[in-house]
């Protein structure tokens, strides 16, 4: 893995991916809002910056050539198609045989077996109610692009993140095939770390065509699962 892209490189996973593909010494390419340039300015002499919308097929296509990785933050922003146009436009445009990266949240299921609990479903209604209503998110494109991705004959890892917390990286997270598992009971992860995950998929060949759900690899949950 020689040079990479970071399509949402200015959010804040985006910004934590950077960090850890600089470590690795990676050639980053990132791609971010025009408005949005200037949260990548401590990276600015390291990194080549695309700006533009992550929907944007011309952006995508000159940003992602030459690249052996893509890692894209899919978020369901708007009700334009941004999340099912930024998968598409990466899909069709990554090089053969890049690997290929996905971030997205627990509520996607690969195959349909994930089990959720009331209340994850109960916030996932509402959310997907309001976001759709006040126009804001649409989590049925992420749900499209994620079809789009699994449907995929790429090099593809879909990395689903539970929910997320701020702080010192604790380590790689752990992660099941499928929400529900009781590893992933404690649903916490450090940013910093689902952003390791990520940028380590990259050369994990055994995480090909998979939809890893992680958590925090020192939670309650995980240490339980180690010691057992
Ligand atoms: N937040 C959670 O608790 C959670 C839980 C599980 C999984 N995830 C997943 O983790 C990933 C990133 O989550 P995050 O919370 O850490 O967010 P984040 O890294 O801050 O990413 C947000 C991204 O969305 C972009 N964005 C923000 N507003 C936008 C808009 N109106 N139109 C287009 N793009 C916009 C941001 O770009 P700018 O820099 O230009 O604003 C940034 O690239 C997503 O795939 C999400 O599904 C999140």
């Amino acid at each position: 893995m020689n040079k990479i892209c970071i399509i949402g490189a200015s959010g804040k996973l985006g910004v934590y991916m950077v960090k850890h593909a600089l470590a690795r010494d990676y050639e980053v390419v990132g791609v971010c809002r025009k408005k949005s340039v200037d949260k990548l300015d401590e990276f600015k002499d390291r990194i080549t910056i695309v700006p533009g919308a992550t929907n944007d097929r011309n952006v995508i296509k000159k940003a992602v050539e030459g690249c052996d990785g893509v890692l894209t933050v899919l978020v369901p922003w708007g009700n334009n198609q941004y999340s099912s146009g930024t998968a598409k436009a990466v899909l069709d445009f990554a090089k053969e045989g890049a690997r290929l990266v996905f971030s997205c949240g627990w509520h996607i299921s690969q195959d349909g077996k994930d089990v959720y609990s009331t209340s994850f479903k109960r916030k996932l209604r509402m959310a997907t109610w309001v976001g759709k209503f006040f126009r804001v998110v649409d989590i049925y494109d992420q749900e499209m692009a994620t079809r789009l991705i699994f449907n995929g004959k790429s090099r593809w890892t879909v990395v689903r993140g539970s929910d997320l917390e701020e702080g010192e990286s604790q380590g790689l997270p752990m992660w099941s095939a499928h929400v529900g598992d009781p590893i992933l009971d404690s649903n916490i992860t450090r940013r910093i770390d689902f952003a390791l995950f990520m940028v380590e998929a990259l050369i994990s060949d055994d995480l090909i065509h998979k939809s890893p759900a992680i958590v925090g690899c020192q939670t309650s949950s995980a240490l339980a699962f180690t010691s057992n």
